[in-house]
């Protein structure tokens, strides 16, 4: 079974609390978005492997470490996902992305697929989906299994605040993708939407309604 982590570092926590507060306009609220995907990039890459490398300090040979060489995909599922790509990039600038653009039926609940621009070499890459909400989960099992018909083989889910039937909803489909988030939520309301939550994650971040 793949592994749940909620990352509870005060930084995260506090930011999150923000976000979820009805009285934080637009503008804030992207800006708070972006730093807390900036910090969870820092534990979603913490198993990256290292190498060892000598560098010569000003003073002397050091044995130091860098990256051994993984290439990283980040996948945003459209649109609220967006908010959440240019903090990563921060920590892992290197990194490619694909979009999956996907909405869910406001009456079936289901995602429908709009859009996909992925790198060509999937197959190579650790990829991180990412998206503020996992609901039901319908659209991030979709994406995942989008990505897997592709070529996929090494992938993880990073959101911000889950739901119990979102959590349950990937890890039994997906039982290889490890799942990052900040918060575990209650429960679903008859909408699907995550109680308590923060509401539409796209409409706060776009300002649109
Ligand atoms: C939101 C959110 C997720 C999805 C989660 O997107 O960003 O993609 O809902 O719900 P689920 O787990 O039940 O699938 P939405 O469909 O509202 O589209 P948007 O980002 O374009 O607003
Ligand atoms: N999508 C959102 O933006 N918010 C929710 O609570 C559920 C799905």
């Amino acid at each position: 079974m793949a592994k749940l982590q909620v990352l509870d570092h005060p930084l995260i926590q506090h930011k999150l609390s923000l976000i979820r507060d009805e009285k934080t306009g637009s503008k804030e609220f992207r800006e708070l978005v972006e730093e807390v995907a900036m910090l969870m990039a820092y534990e979603v890459t913490r198993d990256f492997p290292l190498q060892e490398v000598e560098v010569q300090t000003p003073v002397a040979l050091a044995k130091s470490k860098v990256l051994a060489g993984r290439k990283v995909g980040l996948v945003p599922i459209l649109r609220a996902g967006l908010g959440m790509v240019d903090g990563m990039l921060r920590l892992i600038p290197a990194a490619r992305v694909g979009h999956v653009g996907l909405y869910r039926d406001p009456e079936t609940l289901s995602p429908v697929e709009y859009y996909c621009k992925l790198p060509s070499d999937i197959a190579e890459r650790d990829l991180i989906v990412i998206d503020p909400m996992l609901a039901t989960g319908g659209s991030a099992s979709a994406a995942i299994t989008f990505l897997k018909d592709r070529g996929a083989k090494n992938i993880k889910l990073m959101c911000l605040i889950a739901a119990p039937e979102g959590i349950q909803a990937v890890q039994s489909k997906h039982d290889d993708v490890d799942i990052f988030v900040a918060a575990v939520d209650e429960r679903l309301n008859d909408h699907g939407y995550i109680i308590p939550g923060l509401g539409d994650a796209g409409d706060r971040l776009f300002g649109t309604k």
